[in-house]
């Protein structure tokens, strides 16, 4: 089995966090932005732990200023997660970094994006489908706005609504405004919880929010009657075991808890998050889970399953992924 090859669905990717670091030098050094301080010697993205994560990201996407940026970046990314096997992509889109929740704006990054997919699609056959994502610890009030450019943009292409940034800021209880917008809007439900937050945080994406995703969720281990009620229920994990270990969530591979959540029942599902920033790909993920926990062709098969029936894309094309 080779598992480059094997063909992939991956559900959990934000665009600007897997802008590769040479691209976004390229872009600073074009516009006079000094960034040096985000890389390191050997070329890689430089940060402590996760809330230095957060705003070496956000110094990252300060220099992608125009719709033509993403549709850049858009190449990139979609070139370089096909060259790992992947077939369908489901990536976070920020309107905070395109446009900063205005909706004229947004729907020109919005365009450019898409534009920049569909050649993709062509080219590489690999799909992409986009959830509209404000951050957390912008706050409840600043959602609303990208709430509406979700709402607005519902469609074929941007098919889901999600909450990233830091978990630990406030509580998602207060984005149940955006949410329900979002869901009247016809958009599929998910929730970054479970990270950082504790199980207390997936009980509130699932109580709070009505997610039918988690992204991460990985710490609802910790929970007995919440594995149990996540394997009842069919609530999807978005685990990213490689993003994980790497920002100290788990010690090690062999310490991270999705074998015990699959066995358990729950459906998990297998997506790299932020893949130049924990140095991951696709391929690589499979290839440590194969290594750790013996995964197999059947396993594999069965991840690629349980993704496939959790996309938030419409039905004409699942069939043609399956
Ligand atoms: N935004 C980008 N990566 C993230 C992560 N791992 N957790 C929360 N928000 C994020
Ligand atoms: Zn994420």
């Amino acid at each position: 089995m080779s598992l480059a090859t094997l063909p992939k669905i991956e559900l959990h990717l934000h665009l600007e966090g897997a802008a590769p670091p040479a691209f976004i030098r390229g872009l600073a050094a074009e516009k006079g932005i000094d960034l040096r301080d985000i890389f390191t010697e050997d070329g890689g993205y430089a940060y402590r732990d996760f809330t230095h994560f957060l705003s070496v990201y956000e110094a990252a996407t300060s220099v992608l200023t125009g719709p033509d940026d993403f549709a850049r970046l858009t190449t990139a990314v979609l070139a370089e997660s096909a060259a790992h096997g992947v077939i369908y992509t489901e990536a976070f889109l920020s309107p905070d970094f395109c446009g900063g929740g205005d909706l004229g704006a947004w729907r020109e990054y919005l365009a450019a994006i898409r534009e920049a997919a569909d050649r993709a699609e062509a080219s590489d056959g690999i799909v992409m489908r986009g959830i509209v994502t404000p951050i957390r610890h912008f706050g409840p009030e600043r959602a609303k706005p990208i709430a509406l450019c979700a709402a607005e943009t519902a469609g074929e292409f941007i098919t889901g609504f999600g909450i990233g940034g830091d978990e630990m800021a406030g509580k998602l209880k207060d984005f149940a405004w955006s949410f329900d917008m979002a869901r009247e809007a016809g958009l599929r439900i998910t929730a970054h919880a479970g990270e950082w937050g504790g199980a207390g945080s997936v009980w509130d994406a699932i109580n709070d929010l009505g997610v039918e995703r988690v992204g991460h969720g990985v710490q609802a281990i910790e929970d007995p009657a919440l594995v149990d009620h996540l394997a009842e229920t069919g609530v999807v994990l978005e685990c990213c075991p490689g993003s994980n270990v790497v920002l100290g969530v788990f010690p090690s591979w062999e310490s991270h808890p999705i074998e015990k959540l699959r066995t358990r029942g729950v459906r998990v599902t297998v997506s790299t998050d932020d893949p130049p920033f924990f140095r991951t790909t696709m391929s690589y993920e499979y290839g440590r889970l194969a290594d750790t926990f013996g995964w197999d062709e059947e396993i594999f098969a069965q991840l690629t399953r349980t993704a496939l029936e959790a996309a938030f894309c419409d039905e004409a094309t699942r069939e043609t992924l399956a």
